[in-house]
C-alpha cells in the first residue's frame, strides 16, 4: 500500500511556500509532501530519509522536477550537513512527519508489525542494532525501562521478564513469537489494543533513536531557518508531540519578570527565536480520519523563526536506558 500524505493542505499552507524558496522536508517517504511543495512554482526542495526504500518515489520525483529537486539518504538529525552539502546557507520551511509510513508497516520483512510474522528487525534504515538485538541481549531492568518509558506499558517489568525466560530457552527472533509471547503475559479478557502494541512501539522508538532524532533535528531547524522560515512538525502519538509542544514553547514564550523561571528581580535573558503559529495542536478534520484511518492521531504544531539568536537546551535524556552504541557493542 503506498503512503497517503497527512494533512497536506495544512501542512502546505503553514509552510506559507513562495516562488525562490528553500524547503527542506526531512521525512520523504512516499513523497506526498515533496510533491506539493515541488508544485507551488519556483519552490526547490531537499529531501531527506533514513529508509533507502523509498529512493523509487525520490528518482521519480528527481526526473519530474530536474534541478529543483535533491534526495539525501540520511537521518534527519544530520539535517545541517545535508544542507551545506546541497550548497544552502538557510532555508525558508522545514517540515517533519514523523513515524512510520505505510510501506514500512506493510511489509512483514522489515520487522515492524505484529499482526504479521517477519524477522524482530525494526530499523527504519540499514546500519546498527536490531529489536532482536535488544529483545535478546540487554538486561531485564533495561528492558522494562524501555517498554515503561517509550511505551507507556503498565506491564513493562512482566513483559521484561517474560522475555528473558523465554529467551534463556530459544533466542526470540521472530516478531510473531515476541507478539504472541506478549499476548500471554499481557493479554487480559477485552482490550481496545493488541497486547503487543506498546511493546513494539517502545521497541520500534528505542531501535531508531526516534526521540532523540526528533529533538536533535529541531534544534537544527531552529539553527538554519531564516527569520520568517516556518517549521512544521506532525507528530502521532503523545511523547513525540510532548518533545514538539515543549521546544515551541520554551522559545515563543518570553518568561514574565519575578518568573518562578528565573532568580528573583533578575531581568530575562531571552528573546523568543519563534512565534508560535498553532497556540494549540491542529489535528485533521474528520473528513480525513474517515478517507484515511492512519491520520486519526496526527497533531500539526508550526512556528515561524523570528530575527533572535537560537535558544542552547540541554540534551534530551532517559535514565535507565542504555545508549545505542552500547546495545551495538554487544552484537
Ligand atoms: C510518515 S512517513 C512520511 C510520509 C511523507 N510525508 C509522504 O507524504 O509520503 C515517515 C518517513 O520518515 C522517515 N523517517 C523517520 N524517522 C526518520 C529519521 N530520524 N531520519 C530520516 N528519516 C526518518 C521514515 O523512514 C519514513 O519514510
Amino acid at each position: 500500500m503506498t503512503h497517503s500524505p497527512v494533512m497536506l493542505d495544512e501542512v502546505c499552507s503553514a509552510l506559507n511556500l513562495r516562488a525562490g524558496g528553500h524547503y527542506v522536508d526531512c521525512t520523504f517517504g512516499a513523497g506526498g509532501y515533496a510533491q506539493a511543495i515541488l508544485g507551488c512554482e519556483g519552490t526547490s526542495l531537499l529531501a531527506l530519509d533514513r529508509d533507502a526504500n523509498v529512493k523509487p518515489h525520490a528518482k521519480a520525483l528527481d526526473a519530474r522536477f530536474g534541478d529543483r529537486f535533491g534526495f539525501v539518504q540520511t537521518p534527519f538529525s544530520k539535517l545541517e550537513d545535508a544542507i551545506a552539502q546541497h550548497g544552502w546557507g538557510d532555508v525558508q520551511g522545514i517540515v517533519l512527519d514523523i513515524g512510520v509510513s505505510s510501506m514500512q508497516i506493510d511489509q512483514p520483512e522489515r520487522g515492524f508489525s505484529f499482526m504479521r510474522d517477519g524477522p524482530l528487525d525494526m530499523r527504519m534504515g540499514n546500519t546498527g542494532p536490531t529489536a532482536a538485538d535488544a529483545v535478546n541481549l540487554l538486561g531485564a531492568d533495561e528492558l522494562s525501562m524501555i517498554f515503561r518509558t517509550f511505551g507507556e506499558e503498565r506491564g513493562a517489568r512482566r513483559a521484561a521478564a517474560a522475555i528473558v525466560r523465554t529467551r534463556a530457552e530459544t533466542p526470540i527472533t521472530r516478531t510473531g513469537a515476541l507478539a504472541d509471547l506478549m499476548a500471554r503475559v499481557l493479554g487480559s479478557g477485552w482490550q481496545k489494543i493488541h497486547p503487543a502494541t506498546r511493546v513494539f512501539q517502545a521497541l520500534r522508538i528505542y531501535i531508531n533513536d526516534e526521540l532523540g532524532e526528533l529533538a536533535r533535528a529541531l534544534a537544527s531547524a531552529e539553527r538554519m531557518l531564516a527569520p520568517a522560515g516556518r517549521l512544521v512538525v506532525v507528530a502521532f502519538h503523545s511523547l513525540e508531540d510532548r518533545i514538539v509542544k515543549r521546544f515551541f514553547r520554551v522559545r515563543s514564550e518570553m518568561p514574565a519578570q519575578g518568573s518562578r523561571h528565573l532568580p528573583q528581580g533578575e531581568a530575562a535573558p531571552f528573546s523568543p527565536s519563534f512565534s508560535l503559529l498553532t497556540r494549540k495542536a491542529v489535528k485533521p478534520t474528520m473528513d480525513e480520519v474517515k478517507t484515511n484511518p492512519r491520520a486519526r492521531s496526527a497533531r500539526l504544531r508550526a512556528g515561524e523563526r523570528l530575527d533572535a539568536p537560537v535558544f542552547v537546551a540541554a540534551p534530551l535524556v532517559f535514565p535507565g536506558i542504555p545508549d545505542l552504541h552500547a546495545l551495538e557493542a554487544l552484537t
